[in-house]
């Protein structure tokens, strides 16, 4: 297995659009493992593949504390949602910034797993949040798109000098 890099906003190549998965082989389940490895190294609960600059339709995430709890969702569709929430998102690609976001409170994803099958899989509350930031990402969106531009450039001067902070200290 090994890390993969993450890339961080706002590197223009988390704006891809990734492309579904067609082949389903040896070569897909060791990037699924490298996935929940890197995921699982960054203390993050979710990854999805355009972060680590593979623009196909793979998600993983583990939101248990015991970090026993992989899901991976390839090619995943919402085919419904109901209720909405407010929760407070960090991601991978923006260490240290964290922003209240609204989305569906459930939702219902037809997807498929490592091995090509489809299956339905039904989330609510955190871990419906976790899916629908993980989608957005696959579709070249990142959270911070939800907010005010008020709020949103808030936020980005201060990771802008988190990030100076690091590289002085
Ligand atoms: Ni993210």
């Amino acid at each position: 297995m090994s890390l993969l890099t993450i890339l961080e906003f706002p590197d223009p190549r988390l704006r891809t659009k990734a492309a579904p998965v067609t082949v389903f082989d040896a070569q897909l389940k060791q990037f699924v493992a490298d996935m929940f490895e890197t995921m699982y190294a960054a203390n993050g609960v979710g990854l999805a593949a355009t972060q680590v600059d593979v623009h196909q339709r793979v998600l993983v995430i583990d939101m248990s504390d015991e970090r026993n709890q992989p899901l991976v969702l390839i090619n995943a569709e919402i085919v419904e949602k109901d209720g909405a929430q407010v929760y407070q998102e960090g991601c991978l690609s923006f260490p240290g910034l964290y922003a209240d976001v609204t989305r569906a409170l459930k939702v219902k994803v037809k997807a498929q797993d490592a091995d090509g099958k489809e299956f339905f899989y039904e989330a609510e509350g955190p871990q419906a949040v976790a899916v629908q930031h993980e989608m957005d990402h696959l579709a070249g969106k990142v959270f911070v798109d939800y907010l005010s531009p008020l709020k949103r450039s808030l936020l980005l001067k201060r990771l802008e000098k988190q990030r100076k902070q690091a590289a002085s200290a």
